[in-house]
C-alpha cells in the first residue's frame, strides 16, 4: 500500500515538470558577469614526419603535384596535436589540440595556415575545458597572433588572442614546435 502511494507520488511528481512544449525558445535579460582574465603558456608539437605523425595530410589540389614542399597550398591537414609545457620532445603533456589546418597562400614566400582547432586541457585546473581557434596564422612570419572565438568548460564564451613563436621548424619534412602564449577573456 505504502510502495503505491509511493508510486502514485512519483507519478504525481512526474506530470508536474513536463515541461510546456509550447516554444522553441524562451527569454531572460542578460546580467553581466564578472570576467576573468586567463594567462596559458605551452608548446604545441606538430610532427608530421615519422612513424607517428600528428598531422597527416587529408586532401590536396592534383594542381600542386610534384610540389616539394610537405604542406603546398590547398593541402588540409587533420591534427591531433599534443600540448606540453615544454619545446623538448619527452616533455609533459597539458592537452591536445584537434582538428583541422588547410595551407592557404599561393605565394610560397608567404606560407600560412588557416587552423580550424580546438584546444583542450588534460591535467590541472582547466581538465576538460577547451578554446576553440579559427583564424589565419602567417606561419612565416617571426611573431603572429591567431583569434580565440569561443571555448567551453571553465573557458564558456571565451575571447582572445593567441602569440605564436616558432621554437623549432623543419621547411624539409614540415615538423614545427611552436610556442603558444595566450590571453583569454572568459566567465
Ligand atoms: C586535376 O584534375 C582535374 C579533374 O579531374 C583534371 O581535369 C586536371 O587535368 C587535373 N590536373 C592535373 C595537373 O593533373
Ligand atoms: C581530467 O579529467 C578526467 C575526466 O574528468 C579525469 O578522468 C582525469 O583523471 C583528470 N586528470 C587529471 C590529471 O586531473
Ligand atoms: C629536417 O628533416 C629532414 C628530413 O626528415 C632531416 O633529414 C633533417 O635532418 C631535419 N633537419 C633538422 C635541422 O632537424
Amino acid at each position: 500500500m505504502a510502495r503505491m502511494a509511493g508510486f502514485a507520488y512519483a507519478l504525481i511528481i512526474c506530470i508536474a515538470i513536463v515541461p510546456a512544449y509550447g516554444e522553441y525558445y524562451s527569454e531572460r535579460r542578460h546580467v553581466p558577469r564578472r570576467e576573468k582574465v586567463t594567462h596559458l603558456h605551452f608548446f604545441l608539437h606538430d610532427i608530421l614526419s615519422g612513424k607517428n605523425p600528428t598531422a597527416v595530410k587529408v586532401a590536396g589540389s592534383n594542381r600542386t603535384e610534384g610540389d616539394k614542399s610537405p604542406t603546398p597550398f590547398g593541402s588540409v591537414f587533420a591534427v591531433d596535436d599534443p600540448l606540453r609545457v615544454g619545446p623538448e620532445p619527452d616533455s609533459k603533456i597539458v592537452g591536445n589540440a584537434q582538428g583541422l589546418y588547410l595551407s592557404s597562400s599561393q605565394d610560397y614566400s608567404k606560407f600560412t595556415i588557416m587552423m580550424y582547432m580546438d584546444f583542450a586541457f588534460t591535467t590541472g585546473k582547466f581538465n576538460g575545458s577547451s578554446f576553440g581557434v579559427f583564424s589565419r596564422n602567417p606561419v612565416s612570419e617571426a611573431h603572429r597572433e591567431v583569434a580565440v572565438v569561443g571555448g567551453r568548460g571553465k573557458f564558456r564564451m571565451a575571447r582572445g588572442f593567441a602569440e605564436i613563436k616558432s621554437s623549432y621548424f623543419n621547411a624539409t619534412n614540415g615538423d614545427a614546435i611552436l610556442e603558444y602564449k595566450v590571453t583569454l577573456i572568459h566567465y
